[in-house]
């Protein structure tokens, strides 16, 4: 596949300033983690899944100079003997199971489940004075103020808090996941949060996986006409021309080396557009490699239904349908995240 010409090159600035660019042309700064964090269950489900598991219902409560706030999530903890991986899912919704979780499927292959939804973090509309916009004092008036992703990001790490206190877990092997607008949040999350070891991006397209440069769909002109909370103030001054940026969305991935990163894409999903998440994965392997593991491994020639890349510490699939996070999703991550176990 041919990489668009003007790809802004990696290793033409340090990886400090990589994130900087990121941080302040397009999601702002992730807001500081709170002073204090603790947790309360609320409610279990000691036979959940048929008794394969235990559902916890969980408050996570977070405090700084006297203001506290509060939010929800779930926690599904499979019945095993040994230590097990976990995935944190930043959900559209709270419920449990839920169309974007297998559940029981998942509690059989012992993994465990923590996701929460992202509208009781923040509202996913403008208002920056509820809930966690509020008591983070989120000022838009500063070009570089956390979006909406940053602010669901930083909840993601919240529940890492508790996903880390779980002695059943095993936390070198620990997955961020999210689909769409909450895949771009995935990657901003596992970005700032190291202990995130696998991060899936599931059919996050513009301002996610997907390169900008020579991207059909959805444009960053057009996301930020319609969802400009998600970003920093400042990203309105490089959303004319799909070439403004001085980075493209490879600098995101090649961030996260050396741990794994999986992106998924759906044949059907153009205004994502599978061809430039898959080319996003090909431009960030060298970032892979100078770090001395692999990044990419294959050479296809296109996106399409049934590519599957699993070899490599970027994974990929490609699978045929629509924009969803589906069953053959999970299934194809899971089988990448068990095969690159640490
Ligand atoms: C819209 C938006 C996308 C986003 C998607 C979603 O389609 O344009 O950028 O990924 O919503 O989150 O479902």
């Amino acid at each position: 596949m041919k990489l668009p010409e003007n790809l802004p090159r990696f290793d033409s600035v340090t990886p400090e300033e990589a994130q900087r660019l990121l941080c302040t042309c397009e999601y702002g700064f992730m807001p500081p983690r709170p002073e204090c964090v603790s947790f309360s269950e609320t409610l279990g489900n000691k036979e959940f899944c048929a008794g394969k598991a235990v559902l916890h219902k969980v408050t996570a409560t977070v405090e700084n100079n006297g203001k506290s706030f509060s939010f929800p999530f779930s926690y599904v903890r499979p019945n095993a003997k040994e230590s097990v991986p976990a995935v944190v899912l930043i959900n559209f919704r709270g419920n449990i199971p839920d169309l974007y979780i297998p559940t029981e499927e998942l509690a059989d292959l012992c993994i465990a489940v923590a996701s929460f939804d992202y509208q009781e973090v923040s509202p996913d509309n403008g208002d920056f004075e509820s809930l966690a916009g509020g008591f983070l004092g989120v000022d838009r008036s500063d070009p570089h103020a956390p979006g909406k992703i940053a602010i669901w990001a930083w909840a993601a790490s919240i529940v890492m808090d508790y996903v880390e206190k779980r002695p059943e877990v095993d936390l070198k092997n620990v997955a961020v996941a999210g689909h769409s607008r909450l895949g771009k949040t995935a990657l901003f999350a596992g970005l700032h949060d190291k202990r995130f070891s696998f991060i899936w991006s599931n059919d996050s397209g513009c301002a996610g996986a997907a390169l900008y440069r020579g991207k059909g769909g959805e444009t960053a002109e057009a996301i930020h006409r319609v969802f400009p909370f998600w970003f920093c103030p400042n990203y309105a001054n490089y959303t004319a021309s799909d070439d403004a940026f001085p980075f493209d969305q490879h600098w995101f991935l090649s961030l996260l080396a050396p741990r794994n990163v999986y992106v998924a894409s759906a044949e059907n999903d153009l205004w994502a557009d599978p061809q430039n998440e898959l080319l996003s994965c090909i431009a960030a392997t060298p970032a892979f490699e100078a770090l001395g593991v692999s990044g990419l491994i294959g050479n296809p020639e296109k996106s399409e239904a049934g590519l599957t890349l699993h070899e490599g510490t970027i994974g990929y699939h490609c699978r045929s349908g629509e924009h969803y996070l589906s069953r053959e999703d999970w299934q194809k991550f899971i089988l990448y995240m068990k095969k690159h176990l640490k």
